[in-house]
């Protein structure tokens, strides 16, 4: 079982660059079955759940090329002979759910395997077999199988109740082919749903409205073979630039799209950092302050990403005065909490929010890895802890950050992965 030894130390200094966005080049991987012709993905992060989505693709008889080194992967769905997305690959990556609608369009049925919750919540999946069933699928769950079938989707007006990214994921793909028009209403409007809706839209579908809570989608016959370049990652920039904000230092984020995380931006430079722009670098200057705690409320996009808070919470611990964090999107996903807490954190629980009282100084210690985004935030908290935090179980990070170790390194973190 790898880990990751961080010795807290010097300010992080020089440039990274942005890969592309895991929560973009997923579901844009699934979108690849409505095509009647390969379909070329550029920019795609080397993460071990896109090799798990392109083991689902093969899985179901597609053909995959995938170029690591040229970040390239090459889709024909021509020879899908199978519909089933089977337990053993969705129960360790649960976006494998987005191959639902794309088989459902295309093909008129699928059984993909329910998705078991994770560290962060129950993820249940009733609003994407809602959303489906609003456009004519009949569904069933049972034995751990989502089943669904349709002749002909056909065209409906889909009300979410719950913002979902996945859910509006899902059903967009699916509404690309069916008969009639397909208006969804309260979609989520995430950056990485811009960039599929473009991935789409170049296959030939015709998408009104991406990136906004009403989306609308006239059904088109077919969809044919496409170019897209994925979107570059939010996240990962933004926690780049955490590091740089938690150890007083000075990073520029390269190939970014800064206009995708203005919130996380605006509160980086409440915390006291000198955030500057230019074209598609971000530059993050904290001239070796200490950062000020800063109030966060997650919230859907364009409000404070989720995926953001446990990397926040990790500069709060270290920064002047005393922070909220309200987690509103997961039930369960203060689990860096406990650890942070090892590492000398000063934190309170109560619900959904936490109270964070920023210390002078954390000391490193063993601490381990409980969900992706969490990993992340306890290399953060190594950066600046005393002495050395070994973090276990790094399995987590693998799936959602491209080479952070070696990208963590080149700015002059003393970071290095045991075997
Ligand atoms: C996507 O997950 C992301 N994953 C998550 O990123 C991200 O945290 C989340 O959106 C919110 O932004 C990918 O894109 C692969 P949701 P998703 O459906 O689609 C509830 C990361 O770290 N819900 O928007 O699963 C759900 O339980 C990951 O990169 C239902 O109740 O999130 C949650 O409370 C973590 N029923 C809320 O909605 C459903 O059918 C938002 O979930 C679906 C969701």
């Amino acid at each position: 079982m790898d880990k990751i030894v961080v010795a807290g130390g010097p300010a992080l200094q020089g440039e990274v660059r942005i890969s592309g966005a895991k929560n973009a080049v997923l579901p844009i991987l699934c979108a690849t079955l409505l095509a009647d012709g390969p379909v070329e993905i550029g920019n795609v992060p080397h993460l071990h759940d896109v090799l798990t989505t392109i083991k689902l693709l093969e899985g179901l008889g597609a053909g995959v090329v995938h170029d690591v080194d040229g970040a390239r992967v090459t889709v024909d769905p021509c020879s899908v002979d199978s519909h089933v997305a089977p337990y053993e690959l969705v129960r360790t990556m649960r976006a494998s759910v987005l191959v639902l609608g794309p088989l459902l369009a295309k093909f008129g049925a699928a059984e993909v395997s329910l998705p078991g919750g994770c560290a962060i919540g129950a993820r249940p999946v009733d609003l994407h077999i809602k959303a489906l069933e609003a456009l004519g699928a009949e569904i069933t769950v049972e034995h751990g199988f989502i089943r669904a079938r349709a002749d002909r989707l056909r065209g409906g007006h889909v009300v979410f109740e719950t913002i979902s990214v996945g859910a509006t994921e899902n059903v967009l793909m699916a509404a690309t082919l069916a008969e009639g028009t397909t208006l969804i209403d309260n979609a989520a409007r995430e950056p990485e749903i811009v960039d599929l809706a473009e991935c789409l839209i170049a296959m030939g579908a015709d998408i009104r409205g991406a990136g906004t809570s009403r989306i609308e989608v006239r059904g088109v016959a077919a969809l044919h073979a496409a170019r897209h370049a994925v979107v570059a990652d939010r996240i990962e920039t933004g926690t780049f630039l955490v590091a740089a904000a938690i150890t007083g230092g000075r990073v520029t984020a390269t190939a970014a799209r800064p206009e995708t995380l203005g919130a996380v931006l605006d509160k980086l430079r409440q915390a006291g950092a000198d955030v500057t722009i230019e074209g598609d670098a971000i530059t993050l200057d904290m001239h070796g302050r200490r950062p000020r705690a800063v109030d966060i409320v997650t919230s859907p996009h364009p409000g404070f990403p989720t995926d953001m808070q446990a990397q926040m919470m990790a500069l709060n611990c270290v920064a002047e005065g005393m922070g909220t964090i309200d987690e509103t999107i997961f039930e369960n996903r203060f689990m860096h909490v406990n650890e942070l807490m090892r590492l000398g954190a000063d934190i309170h629980i109560d619900g959904p929010r936490a109270t964070v009282k920023g210390v002078a100084r954390l000391s490193g210690a063993p601490v381990m890895a409980t969900d992706l985004r969490a990993s992340a935030s306890l290399i953060l908290a190594g950066l600046v802890a005393e002495g050395e935090t070994t973090i276990d179980r790094i399995y987590h990070l693998d799936r959602g950050y491209e080479h952070i170790e070696r990208k963590l390194s080149a700015l002059g973190a003393r970071i290095r992965r045991e075997r």
